[in-house]
């Protein structure tokens, strides 16, 4: 999906919209349109946007930031148990009531707060020096060639600690991390295999496949990973089933791998576009913190969830019916004009900023606190290392309407003279 800017476009651009034409569900638009300039288009003119496919099934969009947190944050008028993906509607949900995301409350309280604890951002600080030592291993290249490509230097980075949380082994990262990629963007050309929907049932029949035998070889052993917690945390009055335990191994690892590398290229795009932005960084290294939220709002990995109405209500200025489907465009909310300043500039400084990448309400992301880290400490040694940086070749946006992100980021980086080889650096 396309992730840069419309600081180029005007009013006039944005009148200039024909609504009635507008496709969110076509993932081409994310590759070569702006869903931006639609986007503030209906912002402006439609902020409840129905659109009907042509087999249809139809939608609503909704594209401000109030009513993002609206249909996000409140189970009672929207739920998730239909649904919870653009690319499931009509369908429904077949992980509906065992699956974190596709869970209302209470059954969502329920599975949710015991995996709290591994999740909190004390169990997560213990990750912090393997997490350092990936991003270093990410990097290398910069410190061996002046041209590579970020978006697949960077593709592996969640598994270290997903990985490590999960207890899988390292062999086994390279090809989770590609069947992730076919489940979250299955027309990409990149992960294409025959046919998209030969991709996702591919890629769903091999992850199911990895964490049932995952799941096998746990039982009667002892341990503290997620898989095993999975397996015996109380929930209600009972344990999870296989199924249950094996679906919520999958939303874990497809959160944590569909998100962050993409939030890691799309952060350095926006600083190569906003050269100014990337010598302040360079300058003062402590805006890090502010630089990860700003490229967390500016790049809004997770674009779209869905939910469907449970009652008729008033939204947008309209009315939704029971059993509506109404698409949440996260990366729209996160340039709403009305919450942010100046919303088409990147700014690593920005004060104010009160982004919904995470999502909003009770489906707030489980892994925010690894992905803060992950990203903080990338740009931490991002920053203490490269110099100079340009593109080296135009970006590849993911062919997708659900992520927001980058297959291919080439650049061309100076590293700096006086950025010393660190002690762990891997391979010495
Ligand atoms: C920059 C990185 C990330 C972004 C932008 C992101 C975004 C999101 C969003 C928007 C949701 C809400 C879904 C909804 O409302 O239906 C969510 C939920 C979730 N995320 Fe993340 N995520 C990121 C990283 C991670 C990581 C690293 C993990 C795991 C290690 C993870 C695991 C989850 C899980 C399990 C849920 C479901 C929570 C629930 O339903 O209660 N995410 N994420």
């Amino acid at each position: 999906m396309r992730i840069t800017g419309m600081s180029d476009l005007s009013i006039a651009d944005v009148a200039r919209v024909d609504l009635d034409r507008v496709d969110l569900f076509d993932s081409e638009l994310y590759v070569s349109g702006d869903p931006h300039l639609v986007w503030a288009a209906m912002r402006a003119r439609a902020p409840l946007h129905r659109q009907v496919l042509p087999d249809g099934r139809a939608f609503w969009s909704v594209t401000r930031y109030q009513d993002a947190c609206r249909v996000l944050g409140n189970h009672r008028e929207f739920t998730s148990e239909q649904g919870s993906l653009l690319s499931q509607l009509g369908h429904g949900d077949a992980a509906a009531g065992k699956m974190l995301v596709a869970t209302d409350p209470p059954r969502h309280t329920e599975l949710r707060m015991p995996l709290r604890r591994l999740f909190s951002g004390h169990a997560i600080s213990m990750s912090e020096k393997r997490i350092r030592q990936a991003v270093r291993s990410a990097l290398r290249p910069a410190r061996e060639t002046e041209v590579w490509d970020v978006a697949q230097q960077v593709a592996m980075l969640p598994m270290a600690v997903a990985g490590a949380l999960m207890g899988i082994p390292e062999q086994d990262w390279s090809d989770l991390v590609r069947w992730t990629a076919m489940a979250t963007a299955p027309e990409d050309s990149e992960y294409l295999v025959a046919s998209s929907g030969a991709t996702l049932a591919i890629a769903h029949h091999e992850l199911f496949e990895y964490f049932s035998r995952e799941v096998r070889v746990r039982v009667g052993t002892e341990g503290d990973d997620v898989i095993r917690h999975l397996m015996r945390m109380p929930v209600g009055d009972s344990t999870l089933t296989r199924d249950e335990v094996v679906v919520n191994c999958y939303s874990v690892l497809l959160g944590a791998n569909a998100t962050t590398p993409h939030t890691i290229a799309g952060t350095v795009l926006a600083l190569m576009e906003n050269g100014d932005q990337f010598r302040v960084a360079y300058k003062d290294p402590a805006i890090v913190p502010t630089l990860v939220e700003e490229g967390l709002r500016w790049t809004s990995a997770a674009s779209s969830f869905l939910r469907h109405a449970v009652d008729t209500i008033e939204l947008g200025g309209g009315q939704v019916e029971p059993g509506d489907a109404v698409a949440v465009w996260v990366g729209s909310a996160n340039r709403d004009e009305s919450v942010f300043a100046d919303p088409y500039c990147f700014d690593a400084n920005r004060a104010d900023n009160r982004h919904i990448a995470f999502g909003f309400g009770p489906h707030y992301c489980l892994g925010a606190s690894v992905a803060r880290l992950t990203l903080r400490i990338f740009f931490e040694e991002f920053i203490q290392l490269i110099k100079e940086i340009e593109p080296a070749g135009p970006p590849r946006h993911l062919k997708s309407n659900f992520v927001a992100g980058l297959t291919h980021l080439p650049v061309r980086t100076l590293i700096r003279t006086d950025a010393t080889k660190p002690r762990d650096w891997p391979g010495r």
